[in-house]
């Protein structure tokens, strides 16, 4: 969601904010703010905020400038009140003191503007963080005994809700206050100054260093050091860690997008994911088990949780653990998941994936599933993230960072993470011999030089992507492992080209679907070989029959598929279970080719934020 960074140390905080927030655009991005403190005799706060990309603000500041060595930046993804000048971020106390940024949502705004406004404090926006900044600074004017971090503290146990959140005030210009419940805030220190993000992204400029506050910590930064306290005061210290993100990664390298980049990463993102999944005897290892293995052994049910993209890794994943580690698996949403009442039992395995670590749903999921004692494994993509923290044992997919909005290479690395688990939990439950883990790890090894062989379909499928962005609808099916890339494909298009995108069970096509087809228009059918491919080719001569253009996502050397479908992408043969690792990549590429056709936002694609911190 919204984008946080502060800085203080020597140099002028304004540039550090500014490339902060470019850095970090991708979590939110309707509009975004700064607030510097400037530094002369009589320390002021200086705000400018304005709707739109983070560009308008920085071309208004290009010839404004703002001096002063501390200073708070944001870039907002819009809760309460509308996306406009007044509701951007920084906000301030109506008596100009102290200056705010948020990252997530105060549930109980309401009653507390209501006592603010009762007690003669006035609003200038609609936003439900303006609360918190007016009883910071009502808490201070009431005891000027109390420093800022002082006042945080008394005023954080009033708040309802998740929230990253970073203060300012003009009476302690080097200061910089944050605090956090249930929305990522990272700490660095790099050359005498002290900085804070809601992401790693923001900081790996500066340190690789990082220590993430932990929920109901305040974290001090000045320009000598960051101390940590919780709520009493009493000294505490956040997760320390070192990331092994290299800038670069977080850079365009060349590329126009970042999710072409991305795409295009996949090879070396699978790669590094299967990196050192063995010990020396060749037993599957994960990351960080904090399990003991006899518990692995028990496991009788899988429930994996998880949302949007990374919901359909699961989905892929519940083919390989049923059939390799004999599990029955249950895929859910974690917004569904955290709101009924679960049978789980100590030999429940919950699967939380999240690529970001951070999404509200999926946390709070995890957490429902430790509440009834059920054991939680995180396949995550970011060391550090809450998710990884929470969990009893953690899967890496070790992608580097992704910036594009939509999710490519940490969509494919879940999916060898999640079959490296499947494996896994085979070899606790020795429903598969050593060899066999080892064929099909093997198998797997290879996938990186097959993703690069199906890259070089990009050509073929941007020239379709010119014909099918004409349309205005696409449809998407698949059978078994290409159900849950149908479904992928369907939203990654929708996602980033706006158009209606559905994906759906071909199977399920007859029984009401298969009325939306209208002459020339468009469906994507997964056809791989396998033991539903010729139930796939018969869904394929319905939606023919009913004048569907239909494109079919094929295995090399199947040409009696061209005899059914009007275009083919071939991928080549792989075990039956790793096709979604190929098949993904061509719907990808077309999803990306069709929006930079339509000419829209592809990184930054309308009312989406990359990490969803809200519920
Ligand atoms: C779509 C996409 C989202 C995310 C979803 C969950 O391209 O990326 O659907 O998959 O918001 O995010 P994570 O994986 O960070 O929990």
């Amino acid at each position: 969601m919204c984008g946080i960074i502060g800085y203080t140390g020597p140099a002028q905080a304004l540039d550090v904010l500014l490339a902060g927030l470019a850095t970090l655009e991708y979590r939110g991005y309707d509009s975004a703010g700064v607030v510097v403190v400037d530094d002369a005799q009589a320390p002021a706060l200086q705000v400018r905020k304005r709707q739109g990309k983070l560009s308008v603000l920085s071309g208004e500041l290009s010839t404004e400038g703002l001096t002063g060595r501390t200073g708070l930046g944001h870039t907002r993804w819009a809760t309460h009140g509308a996306p406009n000048d007044r509701n951007a971020h920084p906000h301030v106390s109506d008596d100009g003191a102290v200056a705010v940024i948020h990252n997530g949502i105060i549930e109980n705004h309401a009653p507390l503007r209501a006592e603010l406004t009762a007690a003669g404090h006035s609003f200038s926006s609609e936003t439900d963080t303006e609360v918190v900044v007016q009883l910071v600074a009502a808490a201070r004017a009431a005891d000027p005994s109390l420093d800022l971090a002082a006042a945080v503290r008394l005023v954080v146990p009033r708040l309802e809700g998740a929230f990253s959140l970073a203060f300012v005030d003009r009476r302690e210009p080097e200061v910089i206050v944050a605090t956090r419940r249930e929305a990522p805030l990272v700490l660095g220190r790099s050359q005498g100054s002290s900085l804070l993000a809601s992401d790693i992204a923001g900081l790996l400029v500066h340190t690789r260093e990082v220590e993430a506050l932990l929920d109901g910590q305040v974290a001090v930064l000045t320009p000598r050091g960051v101390t940590v306290t919780d709520l009493d005061g009493a000294p505490a210290q956040g997760h320390r860690f070192t990331v092994d993100w290299d800038v670069a990664a977080a850079e365009k390298q060349g590329y126009e997008h970042f999710m072409r980049k991305e795409i295009h990463e996949q090879p070396t993102a699978v790669r590094e994911t299967l990196l050192a999944r063995t010990d020396a005897e060749g037993v599957l290892i994960l990351d960080e088990l904090r399990l003991d293995p006899a518990e692995f052994r028990a496991v009788d049910t899988v429930v994996i949780v998880a949302c949007g993209t990374s919901f359909h890794a699961g989905m892929v994943a519940k083919y390989a653990i049923e059939h390799w580690a004999g599990i029955p698996v249950e895929v859910e949403i974690a917004s569904e998941f955290r709101y009924r009442d679960p049978i789980l039992s100590p030999h429940t395995l919950v699967v939380a994936v999240s690529q970001s670590g951070e999404t509200a749903d999926t946390l709070a999921a995890a957490a429902h599933a430790q509440e009834q004692r059920a054991k939680v494994v995180a396949v995550t993509n970011v060391v550090g993230s809450s998710l990884a923290r929470r969990a009893d044992a953690v899967l890496y997919t070790r992608a580097g960072p992704e910036i594009g909005v939509a999710g490519t290479k940490t969509f494919t690395t879940q999916i060898v993470a999640l079959d490296v688990l499947a494996l896994y939990l085979a070899q606790s439950r020795r429903a598969l011999f050593p060899d066999e883990c080892a064929d099909h790890l093997a198998r797997m090894e290879a996938l990186p030089e097959l993703i690069e062989q199906v890259l070089q379909c990009e050509p073929q499928v941007a020239e379709l992507a010119q014909v099918f962005a004409r349309s205005g609808y696409v449809m998407f099916v698949g059978r078994h492992v290409g159900l849950p890339i149908a479904l992928e494909g369907a939203l990654k298009l929708k996602e980033i080209s706006y158009l209606h995108a559905e994906g759906f069970a071909a199977g399920e096509m007859k029984h009401g679907p298969i009325a939306l087809i209208e002459p020339g228009g468009p469906v994507v059918a997964l056809a791989t070989r396998g033991h539903v491919r010729s139930k796939i080719v018969s869904n394929i001569a319905e939606v023919k029959a009913r004048g569907a253009v239909v494109l079919a996502i094929a295995t090399e050397g199947d040409t009696e598929i061209k005899e059914h479908a009007d275009h083919v992408v071939y991928v080549p043969e792989v075990h039956e279970l790793l096709y979604p690792i190929l098949t993904v990549v061509p719907l990808q590429l077309l999803a990306y080719a069709m929006a930079v056709a339509l000419d829209r936002d592809v990184d930054q694609p309308r009312n989406l934020a990359k990490t969803v911190t809200v519920e």
